[in-house]
């Protein structure tokens, strides 16, 4: 039997306290629906607002890279330690256990390999494959001054008109040419271009003046690790990311190719999540190390 609705009186109707709305935590992206900020709670942390992405998505144009030769042996350990993972659907389905329950980004663009032109990419995923995967965001990238710019532009857009279909984030991500600089100049133009063409959040290379960078593009950045580093130049890296205004990092070399992954990837969560000191934090990851963590 349903209970019978005996009226305000015996129900707690709380007349006195207004129903409170938050704030979504993410820069920018208090307008969006509901799956949409879902996803994106999923790769971000609402605690610190901040992510620690692990990047191994590389083979999409560059084969078996070194580190990743094997990434069921070589990622899966690091797997728990990351806040999201971004790869591409094929190693995801091969290699990934769903039951693993790490927030994902797919790699959606391809085409080239390192013997061609990399800007001639194209879209390379429909988007209910991404649903079906259950991802938290897609990802594309934009070679801004490169040979084919307008096309790796047009695969944003498309991508993000897809994905506002269902709720799915796009990540922007500014490659960079081979002749292209990697200044501060072109970072800030490229990331914004990702931003003012509707991407959720960018991924760049950090560059001096970074503050700049964040500034003057109105969603999260993260950044890319880039080629290995040491490890302690690596964590001096995220930390003044980090205190520039990025949201996060996207790192794969520096992490998967150092001498000890687990231990780096754990002391790069401390750097981005409680703001440790680089030194303090690679004294961790020393001591981990050590013992083999
Ligand atoms: C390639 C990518 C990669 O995911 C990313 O750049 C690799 O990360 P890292 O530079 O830290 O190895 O987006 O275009």
């Amino acid at each position: 039997m349903p209970e019978a609705d005996t009226g305000k009186v015996e129900k707690s109707f709380y007349t006195d306290v207004p129903q409170q709305s938050e704030l979504f935590f993410l820069k920018g992206s208090n307008s969006y629906d509901w799956g949409m900020k879902n996803r994106l709670a999923r790769i971000f942390d609402a605690t610190s607002g901040k992510t620690v992405m692990l990047a191994f998505d590389h083979g999409y144009f560059q084969g078996p890279t070194t580190g990743l030769e094997r990434p069921d042996i070589t990622i899966l350990p690091l797997a728990p330690y990351a806040d999201a993972l971004m790869l591409t659907r094929g190693i995801l389905r091969s290699v990934i256990p769903p039951s693993l329950n790490r927030a994902t980004v797919l790699r959606a663009s391809g085409g080239p390999s390192i013997l061609k032109e990399l800007s001639n990419e194209h879209i390379a995923m429909d988007m209910d494959d991404a649903v079906r995967l259950n991802a938290c965001a897609v990802a594309t990238q934009v070679f801004i001054g490169g040979e084919f710019e307008t096309q790796s532009v047009i695969n944003l857009t498309r991508l993000i008109d897809m994905g506002n279909r269902v709720g799915m984030p796009v990540l922007g991500v500014t490659a960079v040419g081979k002749e292209l600089v990697r200044d501060t100049k072109y970072i800030r133009l490229a990331t914004r271009m990702c931003a003012e063409l509707g991407a959720a959040f960018v991924k760049t290379y950090f560059v001096p003046d970074f503050e700049t960078v964040t500034a003057a593009c109105p969603v999260p950045i993260v950044i890319a690790g880039g080629k290995k580093l040491p490890e302690l130049d690596a964590l001096q890296m995220a930390y003044e990311a980090i205190n520039q205004g990025a949201a996060g990092v996207d790192m794969g070399r520096n992490i998967f190719q150092s001498e000890a992954p687990v231990a780096m990837i754990r002391a790069v969560r401390k750097v981005v999540h409680e703001n440790m000191r680089p030194e303090q934090a690679y004294e961790m990851f020393l001591d981990l190390k050590q013992q083999r963590a």
